[in-house]
């Protein structure tokens, strides 16, 4: 007989916000099926003096199913990324050691996603951080609109799956815009299949950008074109991430030069690194951007949300918590894995 007790959460300093948002709705669906709530798991993280840090799982686990929660993007305590990745790593050997049943692992943003195939002789990456987590004896990756699918291929012994953001994203969209005269825009050709999804959700035109990058010189766009017609209409831009914000305040540009009207952009990953947040301002003040729709699976501070006009976070976490919860029972999670509920 299962209890709640054959469940443990926890997270490293980066997840502890989302971690604690699952919980909440974790221990709903525990209760609706008479099963005992739980607590996170009492864990301790350190960072020496030289950076090294150090992860310790500070009860028994042993014999349980383990879920670690880790937001590699939340630099907001002085953490790098690379920190993040490291404390995650470090806290999945911990719980290894501990004996536990099984290591499923939770992030949302997926580290190195954007290094998923060769150049030159650069290595993939996003590869060689699945390789870690499979010599450290993860069972289960639980991430959020994974940047290109044929990362799932980079594991040979984990179960990967990938939650969609569309599944809350549209609904926010349904409710809270005006769709009479949108249409549905990505910012780039790779992003063409997630609009897609908008658009014929929606039952609007899918317009596309065609953008080329440098790669010489970092966070470069070289060449920006429309294709389809967005004079006169609303554009919704949609995207897996926003990161320095290059592309999106080049592809709004883009989109106000052809004669776009209202124009509002939609991802699951907001990670507003450099000088995104001056760009989406400065996008706002002018009356470029009317709105960002993003989740809470990428942690910002209280503060930015509330002072933020153009930010609206949608929480995500009771969606996880659902897939964790049908993970632990034994439940089937495919209709959770569909862009809309069956
Ligand atoms: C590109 O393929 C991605 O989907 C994003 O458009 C891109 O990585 C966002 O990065 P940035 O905001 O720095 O342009």
């Amino acid at each position: 007989m299962l209890n709640g007790n054959g469940i443990c959460l926890m997270s490293c300093k980066g997840g502890e916000y989302f971690a604690n948002k699952i919980l909440f709705h974790l221990n709903t669906f525990l209760e609706k099926k008479d099963l005992d709530k739980i607590k996170l798991t009492k864990t301790s993280e350190i960072q020496f003096k030289n950076t090294e840090i150090k992860s310790n799982v500070l009860e028994s686990i042993r014999g349980k199913d383990a879920y670690i929660v880790q937001d590699v993007t939340n630099t907001s305590f002085g953490y790098s990324v690379n920190d993040n990745v490291m404390a995650l790593k470090t806290l999945i050997d911990s719980a290894r050691i501990s004996d536990v049943k099984r290591i499923n692992v939770v992030i949302p943003a997926y580290p190195y996603a954007r290094q998923d195939k060769p150049f030159g002789r650069e290595g993939i990456t996003a590869k060689l951080f699945a390789k870690e987590l499979e010599a450290l004896g993860v069972n289960t990756v639980i991430t959020l609109d994974i940047h290109n699918l044929a990362i799932a291929g980079f594991f040979d012994k984990c179960v990967f799956e990938n939650l969609k953001g569309f599944r809350d994203l549209i609904k926010y969209v349904k409710k809270e815009i005006d769709i009479t005269n949108l249409v549905v825009s990505s910012p780039d050709i790779g992003g063409l299949k997630r609009a897609e999804s908008f658009a014929s959700e929606l039952k609007v035109n899918l317009v596309s950008i065609y953008k080329e990058r440098s790669y010489v010189k970092l966070d470069c766009i070289t060449k920006m074109f429309v294709i389809g017609d967005v004079k006169n209409k609303d554009v919704l831009l949609v995207d897996d991430m926003v990161d320095t914000g290059g592309t999106l305040y080049n592809a709004i540009k883009t989109l106000k030069e052809k004669g776009a009207k209202n124009i509002y952009f939609a991802c699951s990953l907001p990670f507003f690194n450099g000088e995104c947040i001056n760009r989406l301002n400065k996008l706002y003040d002018n009356k470029i951007l009317t709105k960002v729709i993003t989740t809470n699976a990428v942690y910002h501070k209280q503060d930015f949300i509330e002072n933020t006009p153009w930010f609206n976070q949608i929480d995500v976490s009771d969606y996880f918590a659902k897939v964790i919860f049908n993970m632990h029972i034994g439940k089937s999670i495919s209709s959770l894995l569909q862009e809309i509920d069956n």
